[in-house]
């Protein structure tokens, strides 16, 4: 930790963060194909212990702290992420065709808040490239995929866009995760209303059946990723849809654009991530959880920096969490530090493990 804060992090600093997010990525992405490299990043970073695991539907997360979409979009690294320590990586936003995104510069460093904000827009080499990535390159943790639509998709077709990336992906992911929440696609978040929301994840649900009649496997789960600006209304809509047998769990959240989240950076253009958004996050969990069934699965995510942020949230209610924006910050050897004060903090609080938290 003390060699990324003192050596790497001032290096990649240098960079505007969009290039040391790309250096870094493209260097991950060639270590990656070496054994022993796989297996250096698993000695120096992960951690395990038994009373980290969560299971859920046939999946093994070997433990809570998952890598949030967004910082492997097109699944480049995603086997080393897994070597790295985190306990499940959801790679993606992934959309139908290639696209740019939004024009540079859209990824700002808030350093003093330790925060981000972006305004990428979904830059992705589209499906065909992710399946044909994923193909054969087996993930040794829960992959999870998460989709969306192109810029040029009118918002009446959207749900065509994700029905697209559902087939193409859906042999190589465990879970699917539908993203209607960036703040950074003209329009999207209005996917989140009820009648919008009640039809897309009609015909993704009828899709992924079909799928899983076609492979004789059991359904793989679709999951929403939701939004930290949804007013009270917003959410309990959400809610009903969702747990009206639409999907079957949910991923809160996705960056802020609220000007009393952004504070002094309301004058850049997209979403923050990081500390601000957490009360934010951990609200929303908390809320959630109150009002789903208990097999219902929420990963939380939004300003987990270390492991007391990540006790809060599954004490809230998440069955895991994931991070992004304290990896820029602290590297990528913070996942094994939080997973070792979660494992601190179930035994000064006598919880036998992170998978009873929620039962
Ligand atoms: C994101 N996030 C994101 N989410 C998503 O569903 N699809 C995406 O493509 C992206 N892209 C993305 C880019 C950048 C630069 C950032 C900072 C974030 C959101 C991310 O997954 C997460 O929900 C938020 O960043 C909150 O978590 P942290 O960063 O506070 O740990």
């Amino acid at each position: 930790m003390r060699f990324y804060e003192r050596v790497v992090r001032p290096l990649l600093q240098r960079f505007d963060p969009e290039t040391s997010h790309a250096l870094t990525i493209s260097t991950l992405s060639v270590f990656q194909r070496f054994a022993l490299f796989r297996w250096l990043a698993a000695r120096i970073c992960s951690f395990q212990d038994p009373r980290l695991k969560v299971t859920w539907r046939g999946l093994a997360f070997q433990n809570p702290i998952g890598l949030a979409a967004g910082v492997d979009k097109d699944a480049r690294a995603a086997r080393l992420f897994a070597s790295l320590g985190f306990g499940s990586v959801e790679v993606g936003t992934v959309t139908p065709l290639p696209q740019p995104g939004n024009p540079r510069p859209r990824v700002f460093r808030l350093p003093a808040r330790r925060a981000l904000v972006n305004s990428l827009g979904f830059p992705s080499q589209g499906m065909e490239i992710v399946a044909n990535r994923l193909k054969g390159n087996s993930v040794a943790v829960p992959l999870g995929i998460n989709i969306g639509k192109n810029a040029e998709t009118p918002l009446s077709e959207a749900t065509a866009d994700y029905l697209s990336c559902l087939e193409a992906l859906y042999p190589y992911g465990d879970y699917f995760v539908l993203n209607i929440s960036s703040p950074n696609t003209a329009g999207l978040t209005s996917l989140q209303a009820k009648p919008a929301l009640t039809s897309l994840t009609a015909a993704l649900r009828e899709l992924r059946t079909a799928l899983a009649e076609a492979s004789n496997q059991d359904p793989k789960p679709l999951l929403l990723k939701l939004s930290a600006d949804l007013t009270q209304a917003e959410l309990d809509d959400v809610l009903e849809v969702a747990t009206g047998n639409a999907v079957d769990g949910i991923v809160a959240v996705n960056t802020s654009a609220s000007p009393e989240i952004k504070g002094d950076a309301q004058s850049i253009s997209g979403g923050i991530s990081g500390p601000p958004l957490r009360q934010q996050g951990l609200e929303l969990v908390g809320y959630a959880r109150r009002h789903v069934p208990r097999d219902f699965f929420i990963i939380g995510v939004g300003g987990i920096t270390d492991e007391r942020d990540a006790w809060a949230y599954l004490r809230a209610g998440a069955n895991v969490v994931q991070v992004y924006t304290t990896l820029v910050y602290r590297g990528p050897c913070a996942v094994s530090s939080i997973n070792r004060g979660l494992l601190s903090l179930l035994e000064s609080s006598e919880v036998p493990s992170i998978q009873t938290l929620n039962m």
